[in-house]
């Protein structure tokens, strides 16, 4: 059996789509397992590049089973846009697996999102969430009133579980907004076609992932978001409303958690963050602003910069507790060349004593002061490089550091954003 979890170890956006596109050329199963639409990544077809939202990268290997587990949210108007789309680019998507446990995101969570978003506004404090109705879907199958996928191939539970949820409805939303959604019927008719579109995709995805792991396949599961996103893990309430850390591929994928064997965590090799909420490292200042530029960090989902900060070690070490890395892949290294010297925080000091806990508290975490480390840095075109030994002295040393402080092996790194700009230091298959 091999099998490993992808994870952002950052705050989302750290590259997960390209490692993952990587690994999945010779996976048998690429499975994504929480999140809905909020995450974003593009992958390149024959010199084309195609936006993926929902459907895991490892669509391209036509070899790949593709799964798309019980721990997603599905919105299934975004998900058919997006089949629909690589059908067009003639890419098959016959390897698809859609879960019939899978929660939906219907018309209405996107309106509670967009009322709680102008809500917080108005106090000054919004989430700066992606307004995809990922938060109220979640809600909603914890509430234990979510429509599954599987509930969409029924018409009749389909219109009585929608009368129900309209009535709730109606409780939440303000009439302005309650009375954007079509009625009841023409609902019912809309979700109860889509399901029809999507029924030769749908599954019991449980069986199809732990199958492939007893045939001892090798399976890779997809995380989206990062690990500071986290609901339990990051920092709460900027957070996404699901679990994107490796732990969350076992609900999410309907596995025990002994059937991983790999926890690669994904980071860059500085650290950005799309919305809201604390951020230590952040450099809101030239230096920001040079490297947001010079990465083109502006979001695949909204559009928004991201905001920019050094490389957290720190964070990073805590990142690696809540998931079990067993390797570490630092993407983006040439985004730092050119930098006499380069920045990596080691710790937070809080009235002036180094803590050894990752706080809780956003009034702590936007109190604390970043302890930092400044490493030389290097000014070679490192674009081509292909190995390790290939690097300037002083990226070794500064990948070699994040290694040391972070207790994690480095299993690769990139140097550009083209699928042969990777180097692979560990090979997991
Ligand atoms: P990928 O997979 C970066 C952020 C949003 C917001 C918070 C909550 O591309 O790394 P939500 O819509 O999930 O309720 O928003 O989470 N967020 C992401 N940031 N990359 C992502 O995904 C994200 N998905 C959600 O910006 O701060
Ligand atoms: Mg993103």
């Amino acid at each position: 059996m091999t099998t490993a979890v992808v994870v952002g170890s950052q705050w989302g956006d750290e590259g997960k789509g390209k490692i993952i596109d990587l690994l999945s050329q010779d996976a048998e199963m690429t499975v994504r397992y929480s999140g809905g639409n909020n995450a974003g990544h593009s992958i390149s077809n024959a010199g084309q590049k195609i936006a993926l939202h929902l459907i895991p990268s490892g669509i391209l290997n036509k070899t790949s089973r593709c799964v798309i587990s019980n721990g997603t949210v599905i919105n299934p108007e975004i998900l058919i846009a997006e089949m629909n789309n690589l059908k067009q680019h003639g890419i098959t998507i016959d390897h698809l697996t859609i879960s019939d446990r899978a929660h939906v995101i219907f018309p209405y969570h996107i309106l509670q999102d967009l009322q709680q978003e102008n809500d917080r506004r108005t106090i000054g404090d919004p989430l700066g969430t992606t307004k995809n109705g990922i938060g109220p879907a979640y809600m909603d199958k914890i509430q234990r009133i979510g429509i599954r996928v599987a509930d969409l191939l029924n018409r009749d539970k389909l219109n009585q579980q929608l009368k129900f949820n309209l009535m709730q409805k109606q409780r939440v939303l303000d009439t302005e907004l309650f009375d954007q959604l079509p009625p009841l019927d023409e609902l019912v008719e809309k979700y109860y076609q889509m399901g029809q579109v999507l029924k030769p995709y749908i599954s019991d995805t449980g069986s199809v992932v732990n199958q492939a792991i007893d045939r001892n396949q090798r399976v890779l599961f997809e995380g989206a978001q990062g690990a500071m996103l986290d609901v339990d893990h990051g920092t709460y309430p900027y957070v996404t409303s699901s679990n994107p850390v490796s732990g969350g591929a076992c609900i999410g994928a309907s596995i025990g958690p002994k059937a991983i064997d790999h926890v690669i965590g994904v980071g860059k090799a500085y650290v950005s963050r799309v919305g809201d909420g604390p951020f230590p490292t952040e450099q809101d200042n030239s230096i920001g602003d040079y490297i947001r530029e010079t990465a083109h960090e502006y979001g695949v989902v909204t559009h928004r910069p991201r905001r920019i900060g050094w490389f957290d070690a720190f964070l990073m070490k805590y990142s690696a507790q809540i998931n079990g890395f067993t390797g570490l892949v630092i993407n983006c290294m040439d985004v730092l060349t050119g930098f006499k010297t380069v920045k990596l925080c080691t710790g937070y000091k809080l009235d002036g004593q180094l803590i050894d806990f990752y706080p809780a508290s956003n009034e702590v975490l936007n109190q604390v002061t970043p302890v930092y480390e400044e490493l030389p840095g290097w000014s070679e075109d490192i674009t081509q490089v292909t190995s390790f030994a290939e690097l300037p002295v002083n990226a070794q040393n500064y990948l070699n550091r994040i290694a040391e402080l972070t207790k994690i092996p480095i299993a690769g790194f990139s140097i550009g954003p083209d699928r042969d700009q990777t180097v692979q230091i560990q090979n997991i298959w």
